[in-house]
């Protein structure tokens, strides 16, 4: 079969090669999927780089999440059931940029005939962060101001449309000017630029002097740093991305005396803290609110893998739109 591969962490374009490898078949407990559609997310282009938090051992092939048929399955009661099925592959060791992938049985979810593919491929990392961290983690109320950087993710985006439909405020964090009107239009409360100087103080001027009870960041350094002080007394920072790759210098008093936290969120951690029910909710709670369009993904251009190289260029360039999909 196909498959991505890398041999040695470094510039995705540079790195990842489209090969022949041996066609793989499951163990007890897996399936195989055969592939349709995988994203390509920050969190495998960070693998590849070797700046992930847990990285495999080489040579190895990324994607996280993705959407294929079970065509095998291995000993086991949970395999049969998804015999046959169209599923959400949770991958966490990363191999979905492949034609076929080995998951565990119990992370091949079934989906529902009405969501299309293209949503399907991508209704795991991104959409399930959104509802945990704001709905489970952070519990923001209707009436609050949320603060994001990054905004104009893919997952900012669900963000400030979970925001129109739970009722809270979202106060948005772009660093390109042209992106403020698109978010405002998307729903924004408030759309800042970190180009239009300090984030904090443009914060305050929005949500008041005291600041904000809420906020998560994706990016780190100088911005994750005002992002921590916009916080108000008692506030939390989630962190929850490195796109900068830069640390955050924080000052120790403002955690000392005004009891604000910095916290970090990740969904594998996360999602292995559920009991089985309790996961099976998540899901539902997922699936409803995406075909609601709340966290349905906006979709960028779909490539076929032979064309990898240019699909994790694409993937990186500043103000792409959309998703960037590859057909397996
Ligand atoms: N912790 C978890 O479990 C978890 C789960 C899901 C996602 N995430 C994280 O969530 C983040 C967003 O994911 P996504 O799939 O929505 O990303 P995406 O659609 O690829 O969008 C990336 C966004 O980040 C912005 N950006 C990139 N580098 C930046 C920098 N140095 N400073 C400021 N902005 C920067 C880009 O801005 P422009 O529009 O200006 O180019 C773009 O809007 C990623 O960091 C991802 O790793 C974490």
């Amino acid at each position: 079969m196909k498959a991505a591969v890398f041999e040695r962490f470094g510039e995705p374009a540079e790195v990842l090669q489209v090969r022949d490898v041996p066609e793989p078949h499951p163990g007890p407990g897996e399936v195989r999927v055969r592939m349709i559609l995988s994203p390509v997310n920050p969190s495998d282009m960070m693998v590849v780089r070797g700046r992930y938090g847990v990285l495999p051992s080489l040579p190895s092939t990324p994607g996280f999440e993705g959407v294929g048929v079970v065509d095998e399955v291995g000993p086991g009661l949970l395999g049969r059931l998804v015999r046959g099925k169209r599923v959400l592959a949770i991958n966490g060791a990363g191999g979905n940029w492949a034609e076929y992938a080995i998951i565990p049985a119990r992370q091949a979810r079934p989906i529902a005939d009405d969501i299309p593919d293209e949503q399907a491929a991508a209704a795991f990392v991104n959409p399930t962060t959104v509802l945990a961290l704001v709905r489970h983690v952070l519990k923001v109320r209707r009436g609050e101001w949320l603060l994001q950087s990054a905004a104009g993710s893919t997952l900012g985006r669900m963000v400030i449309k979970l925001g129109r439909h739970d009722g809270f405020k979202t106060l948005n964090v772009v660093r390109r000017r042209e992106a403020i009107d698109e978010l405002k239009a998307l729903g924004g409360d408030a759309v800042i630029s970190s180009s239009d100087g300090p984030i904090d103080e443009q914060v305050r001027r929005i949500a008041g002097p005291d600041g904000v009870r809420h906020a998560i960041d994706p990016v780190g350094g100088d911005t994750g740093a005002a992002m921590f002080r916009s916080l108000a007394p008692e506030g939390r920072l989630m962190l929850y991305g490195t796109l900068s790759g830069e640390p955050i210098p924080v000052d120790p008093r403002l955690v000392i005396s005004g009891q604000r936290t910095i916290e970090g969120f990740w969904l594998g951690h996360w999602m292995r803290a559920r009991s089985i029910p309790a996961s099976l909710l998540v899901f539902r709670e997922v699936a409803s609110m995406i075909r609601k369009g709340v966290l349905a993904s906006e979709i960028g251009r779909t490539y076929p893998l032979a064309e990898l190289g240019e699909a994790v260029k694409e993937a990186d360039a500043v103000g792409r739109h959309g998703k960037v999909l590859l057909r397996l």
